[in-house]
């Protein structure tokens, strides 16, 4: 089978956050099985049709042990942390999160097919666009974490390494934080309150429905061993935020905007964007389609508002909170 869903596999997810939930739901809604593995349960709203066991990655012994319970066909590696300030307060912790946890999995995984959803912070954000031919310079701890993750996997003997661009959506109903730009302006604008947002910090978002698409397609065997997925609009924060506004009727005006440095995006490179040379013959082959931004947000607030996955205390008022994306 080539870049097409493996209906009745079973796949281990490695993280039961944003990213990780959406891909569950989607290896479900096609047939498959998915077991989600974190240290924490998620809430059980949020975990859908999927099945849950505990690990810490981090962890050798709990690898095999998980690894041994569930055996599952393939496996997707996309857990924390992803909160790039974390992470650049503690880099060791960070490449003991992500790359020693790739080498424990890979060790675990005993041949099976592997695949690792990374990000555009490999790059430094200087150059406005980067494909799969671009060299790598992480600017930040995150990017270098995830970069050496990225290493140990394409060393596992069947992998591919999706390097994802940044993901909004609803978030799931019950989850801690809310760590999607999209869905904290939203909610944020909903509320009439203002949301500061610079007009100097460009990226490619993608709707987290199409990374579980794009994700699931690619764990079939003769994926790119190397995949770039941003969504087709490269655009500022502070448009983004407008193009929200505007979808939900809130004015224009509680979009404040301003330049990066004076703002808590100030420690984030300029861009956050990936290309692709290979992203369109792999929609092509599987039959998928990655949406726009305004597509996007129109499918999102048709969706529903995402005002009941909320919970009380978790997006405060004033600037996004750092763990903000
Ligand atoms: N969201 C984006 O915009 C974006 C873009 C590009 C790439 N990515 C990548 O996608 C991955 C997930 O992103 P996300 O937005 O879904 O993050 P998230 O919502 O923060 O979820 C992270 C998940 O990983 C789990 N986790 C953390 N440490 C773990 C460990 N040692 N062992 C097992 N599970 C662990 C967390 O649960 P516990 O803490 O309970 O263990 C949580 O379930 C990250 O690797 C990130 O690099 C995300």
């Amino acid at each position: 089978m080539t870049g097409t869903e493996q209906s009745g596999a079973r796949t281990l997810i490695v993280g039961s956050g944003f990213v990780g939930r959406a891909v569950a739901a989607r290896i479900a809604a096609r047939g498959g099985s998915a077991v989600l593995a974190s240290r924490r349960p998620p809430s059980s709203a949020g975990a859908g049709a999927a099945d849950w066991v505990r690990l810490d990655a981090a962890d050798p012994a709990a690898c095999a042990r998980v690894l041994r319970s569930v055996a599952p066909d393939n496996l997707v590696l996309v857990h924390g942390p992803s909160d790039v300030s974390w992470c650049e307060a503690d880099p060791e912790r960070a490449a003991e999160l992500h790359a020693g946890a790739a080498a424990n999995l890979a060790a675990a995984a005993g041949g099976r097919r592997m695949l690792l959803v990374s990000t555009d912070n490999v790059f430094d954000g200087r150059s406005p666009e980067n494909d799969e031919a671009t060299p790598t310079a992480p600017a930040n701890a995150y990017g270098r974490a995830k970069l050496r993750a990225e290493q140990v996997v394409r060393e596992a003997q069947d992998a591919t390494v999706l390097r994802v661009s940044l993901v909004y959506g609803w978030e799931p109903e019950g989850t801690a934080k809310w760590l999607n730009f999209f869905a904290a302006c939203a909610h944020r604008l909903r509320a009439g309150q203002p949301v500061a947002a610079p007009e100097d910090q460009w990226t490619t978002p993608v709707l987290v429905e199409d990374v579980a698409a794009v994700t699931a397609a690619a764990l079939a065997p003769g994926a790119p061993e190397l995949l770039h997925l941003g969504g087709p609009d490269r655009i500022s924060r502070a448009d983004w935020a407008e193009a929200i506004a505007a979808g939900i009727g809130a004015p224009r005006d509680l979009v404040v905007r301003g330049p990066r440095a004076a703002g808590r995006y100030a420690s984030r490179p300029a861009n956050t964007c990936l290309t692709s040379t290979r992203l369109d013959a792999f929609l092509a082959r599987t039959g998928l389609r990655v949406r726009g931004v305004a597509e996007g947000v129109d499918a999102l607030l048709a969706a529903g508002s995402g005002e009941a996955a909320l919970p009380e205390g978790v997006l405060p008022e004033g600037v996004l909170p750092e763990g903000v994306r």
